[in-house]
């Protein structure tokens, strides 16, 4: 395998062009009231203080029995948090407030419809709501501790109060997406052997009134397909009282939550006293390929570092109004909406609906008119908001003294957009890079201690040290321009304990590559691989460059797809980009480029040109892409992350594979005509893929 190019690269050496980016510097406003404001803080989390720096996290807590010991590393690489400690989550997020803040708002639900009521719920009332919908899963539902219960919910306030009612009793939930397919949460129910439902009928999405219990029909029937059968279906009622779906409600097995409640009404549970290391839910995270994969999340180890990284990172006090704009039914939902803000008491806002709902003006108002000052989303929402609304955040009057930029890495042009127009230059931002499997953040910068540095997270978070292996397991310096693959070196308290059912998988997939002696109980020998390719700069920040899978190999040259995509956003009439490899003879695989203008743009070979130029300019020649297509928009799922398989899958006239989680399939079909019909014409139609390469092809990026 040699590479023809003109860059001589290893196969295992991912190319790396990025420039540098100046810095930008924390606000000084934000400094002096700030959690973290002392530069000490990161000598008492330095790997010298390690694993005891994480003691200052879990006193965070209020527990029932204080832990023995820290960190047990007696069964590697199971390792395990505060044992001989106990504690319940529920009483963490909501019991230990009542006396202090009562009647402080726990959480502010916004409909999507701005008609519709904004709903304040306060600590007291969560706490009666979580109660009574405990009494009844207990007692009508006959759901135990230790029991796992599947949630596939809206973003609406009953996610929440499920969520905690069972983990008041000790009782694993295990909440899938909303927008997921009944498919998608059939198998997950297979997969935790779930007995319980709990649903809603129908929820609000762009305007719509969207069935959603039809999807628990199919999640029954995909199930029941497998052997398991759910014995009770909740469902709760986006207005209680009235009825939106076709599905029939079935006699005996499916039970309106509004009407069952009346028989719990201000009843108590008793809070159930878990040990430190049971787990407190399943969060599925796809993967590529295969089964899906449910990491379990512990009670105390967990609960400990979303509380302490939502207070150092997040910056949050009680008094702050704090909106993290994802969904529940993502891990950054359960960390840094839920588990985290109210771990520390503060008033997490919730939105059911999209962001340019019933205008791109929406998140901003909703700011304005609730006085958030913490702001938490992602690259793909602020892409949204910047295209078709740049100009919208100027019109509202609202101070964020910390924002965040979640899930991918974030294209530097964009970040910059984000810090001058949303955050009106008072902001701090952390870019918190982080997976499903670690609970909580890995990188990012101390908002009012570290610079901040667009397209990079920053470095390693308190008590959390990097390292970037090549495919030998020797550690790529810092500084030196090459990209590997990131790793942890440590345990921490928020890694998941395995894969729910498959201690085997979790070694394999996390483990194997870098451990060094598997009968070794000294952790040094056991380094957590993230499966990102990363780089890291001579100040020790660290790049992303995303998904391992996700790399496009040219002829042996390894093109990262965030940087080729970081590239062409540049181009002033762009709005959003995706990067895919197209089989070609000469040079294995080549580079297409996928781009949606911004609205007011039209389609021009100019456009087409000035994104071929600054690609080989920023990246060069090995990267110029084949063809460039301007389509009317790009596949996404309805997490908002591009499809980049759906796209490779029509740039080779190769199967596309399962579209039913996407949020927009009729554009499949549409880019498929355009591309195509243009390839077909141009006589550039690839060979016929050998089935390896439809499965690399397949496997491209990591949604669901
Ligand atoms: C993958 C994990 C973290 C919760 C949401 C996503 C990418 C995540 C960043 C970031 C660059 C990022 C990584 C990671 N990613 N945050 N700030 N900068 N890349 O969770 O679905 O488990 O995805 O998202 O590639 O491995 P997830």
């Amino acid at each position: 395998m040699g590479a023809v190019g003109e860059t001589e690269v290893s196969e295992s050496q991912i190319a790396v062009h990025w420039r540098e980016e100046d810095y930008y510097e924390p606000p000084p406003k934000l400094i002096d009231q700030a959690n973290a404001n002392d530069p000490a803080i990161r000598e008492r989390f330095s790997e010298e203080h390690f694993p005891d720096c994480f003691t200052e996290y879990a006193e965070l807590l209020t527990w029932d029995r204080k832990w023995d010991t820290i960190l047990d590393t007696s069964n590697p690489p199971f390792w395990k948090w505060w044992i001989g400690g106990r504690l319940n989550a529920c009483v963490n997020c909501v019991d230990r407030h009542l006396e202090a803040r009562g009647n402080k708002n726990a959480f502010i639900w916004v409909p999507e419809l701005e008609d519709q009521e904004t709903k304040e719920i306060t600590y007291e009332e969560l706490h009666r709501r979580i109660n009574e919908f405990a009494a009844l899963l207990r007692d009508f539902a006959g759901a135990q501790t230790g029991d796992r219960v599947t949630f596939h919910m809206p973003m609406v306030p009953e996610l929440p109060v499920s969520m905690l009612a069972c983990a008041r009793m000790g009782v694993i939930h295990s909440q899938v997406f909303g927008g997921f397919s009944g498919a998608a949460c059939g198998n997950r129910i297979v997969d935790s052997q779930s007995k319980i439902l709990v649903t809603m009928d129908a929820y609000y999405r762009d305007g719509q009134l969207l069935d959603h219990k039809l999807k628990a029909d199919e999640a029954l029937e995909v199930a029941s397909n497998q052997g398991v059968e759910i014995e009770k279906v909740l469902v709760w009622r986006r207005q209680p009282g009235e009825y939106h779906s076709e599905s029939p409600m079935v006699d005996g097995r499916d039970f309106f939550v509004d009407e069952l409640l009346e028989d719990y009404r201000g009843q108590q549970v008793e809070p159930e006293s878990m040990p430190a290391e049971a787990p407190l839910f399943l969060m599925y995270s796809s993967g590529t390929t295969g089964q899906p994969k449910g990491a379990e999340h512990s009670t105390g180890g967990y609960l400990s570092y979303v509380a302490g990284t939502s207070k150092y990172y997040q910056d949050i006090h009680p008094d702050d109004t704090y909106w993290c704009f994802a969904d529940i039914g993502w891990i950054t939902g359960h960390s840094y909406i839920v588990y985290g803000p109210l771990a520390l008491g503060t008033t997490s806002v919730m939105y059911e609906g999209v962001p340019t709902y019933p205008d791109p003006g929406r998140p901003w108002r909703i700011a304005e008119k609730l006085g958030v000052n913490i702001f938490h989303t992602a690259p793909t929402t602020i892409r949204m908001l910047r295209k078709v609304g740049p100009d919208e955040p100027a019109k509202y009057d609202y101070h964020f003294k910390t924002m965040t930029t979640v899930g991918e890495p974030i294209e530097p042009d964009v970040w910059r957009w984000y810090y001058h127009t949303v955050g009106k230059e008072e902001a701090a931002i952390t870019d918190t890079w982080w997976l499903t499997e670690t609970g909580g953040f890995l990188g990012s910068t101390l908002p009012a201690l570290e610079k901040m540095k667009p397209g990079s997270c920053g470095p390693g978070v308190l008590g959390i040290n990097l390292v970037i292996y090549d495919e030998n397991g020797e550690e790529v310096q810092k500084g030196s321009g090459k990209a590997g693959n990131i790793c942890v070196r440590n345990p921490w308290p928020g890694l998941m304990q395995t894969i729910w059912g498959d201690d085997d998988r979790y070694v394999a997939t996390y483990f194997a590559k870098y451990c060094r002696d598997k009968q070794s109980q000294d952790w040094h020998d056991w380094p957590w691989l993230c499966g990102d390719g990363a780089v890291q700069a001579a100040d020790g920040y660290y790049r992303i460059l995303g998904r391992i899978d996700d790399v496009i190999n040219v002829a042996g040259h390894r093109l990262g797809t965030k940087e080729l995509e970081s590239a062409a956003i540049q181009v002033e009439e762009v709005a959003e980009t995706a990067a895919v490899p197209v089989i070609d003879e000469l040079r294995g695989k080549v580079v297409e480029m996928y781009v949606a203008l911004k609205p007011g743009f039209e389609p021009s070979d100019e456009i087409v040109q000035k994104v071929s130029q600054i690609i080989e300019r920023d990246i060069g020649k090995i990267a110029r892409p084949k063809n460039v297509w301007i389509v009317p928009d790009m596949p996404k799922t309805r997490s908002g992350k591009i499809m980049r398989r759906v796209i490779a899958g029509i740039s080779n006239f190769a199967d596309v594979g399962d579209v039913s989680t996407l949020a927009n399939p009729e554009i499949v079909d549409e880019i498929r005509e355009q591309v195509q019909s243009a390839k077909v014409a141009r006589g550039d139609v690839p060979r016929e893929l050998s089935p390896e390469e439809m499965e690399e092809i397949k496997a491209f990026g990591r949604v669901e």
